[in-house]
């Protein structure tokens, strides 16, 4: 998507607002479909709504900070893991022309940072919104998209939008040709999530599938391009309720993964968990080479016992979603 934010005509200072200016996002699970997103094949996305980031921007006298974490940084002056929520936040004053000076924009972050949950997008797209209430105007979709890729761009190096769109979505949808589309679900589905503690750079790991990529391209393509055939089927298994079949493709998909490099010890440790407890299927999801794991159940009684085995295994957190439920 090629969106050019539309810049305000004058520079605006604003008086300080009774109410704070604040905006949220969510975490994302990504179903099937990661890191071949980025070379333009489908994938589909699963919203987290419950763990959310929050920001702020309140008055601060001085030049721009930010602060999270219980520290808080002159923007000029961010360790380098703030780097994307800086731009972020310089991003949106700009295109709403406001002063940078006098303020501090508070991030509060309920998202397991670098776990494949889409924390960099979240906290981009909360920092906008609250940037947003901040200037008192309106915001359009694309504009506030490309705010948030100028963000992901210095978190993943090349990101394909998907976390950009999951991280504001409030259904599971395929992402495909670069846009959002409805996912039809014929039956509820019973996701686990589960957290290996090992923390992962996406921007590493999406490099690292490149470099794979490029050693072998002929090879490359056609792991990505299954990853393609993959997602395309887990989208008809979802439409019919097919919970076996999808849980085949994600396992499939894992493997995948695996051989371009994203996999890890802990990841195979909890999927061969989830498996072994039931699940139809389980693979990383997002950047991977840690992070998160994600495992299917055809039933919420399954789900339990299959959240109790990954924690057994060694999982540092554990989350279920359920979509589609009558
Ligand atoms: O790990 P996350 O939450 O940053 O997700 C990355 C998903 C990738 O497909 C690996 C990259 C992308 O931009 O699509």
């Amino acid at each position: 998507m090629d969106c050019v934010p539309i810049r305000l005509a004058e520079s605006r200072s604003m008086p300080a607002p009774a109410v704070l200016p604040t905006g949220s996002a969510h975490a994302k699970a990504i179903l099937v479909g990661e890191h071949a997103a980025v070379y333009g094949h489908p994938a589909i996305a699963l919203p987290m709504t419950p763990l959310r980031t929050v920001a702020e921007v309140r008055h601060s006298p001085g030049p721009l900070r930010l602060s999270s974490g219980g520290r808080s940084f002159p923007v000029t002056q961010l360790p380098h893991r703030f780097a994307s929520v800086g731009v972020a936040t310089t991003a949106a004053l700009d295109f709403f022309n406001l002063p940078a000076d006098d303020l501090e924009v508070a991030v509060r972050s309920g998202i397991p940072p670098q776990a494949g949950l889409g924390a960099s997008a979240a906290a981009a797209h909360a920092i906008v919104e609250a940037v947003r209430a901040h200037a008192r105007l309106p915001l359009d979709e694309a504009s506030r998209f490309e705010l948030v890729q100028s963000a992901e761009r210095v978190a993943h190096g090349n990101p394909s939008g998907i976390d950009a769109y999951a991280t504001r979505a409030s259904e599971p949808f395929v992402f495909s040709g670069g846009m959002p589309a409805p996912l039809l679900l014929g039956a509820p589905v019973w996701f686990v999530v589960a957290d290996t503690g090992v923390r992962a750079s996406t921007d590493e790991a999406v490099a690292g599938v490149r470099r794979t990529v490029d050693a072998d391209p002929a090879r490359g393509s056609a792991l990505l391009a299954r990853i393609g055939d993959l997602t395309r089927g887990a989208v008809t298994d979802l439409e019919h309720g097919q919970l076996t079949a999808f849980g085949q493709r994600m396992t499939a998909a894992q493997q995948i993964l695996t051989e371009l490099g994203v996999g890890h010890a802990m990841i195979d440790q909890l999927v061969t968990a989830a498996v072994g407890a039931g699940a139809a299927g389980a693979k990383l999801t997002g950047a991977g080479r840690g992070g998160c794991v994600i495992a299917v159940a055809t039933g919420a009684d399954r789900a339990e016992v299959i959240q109790s085995a990954m924690t057994e295994a060694g999982a540092v957190a554990v989350w279920a979603v359920t979509v589609g439920e009558t």
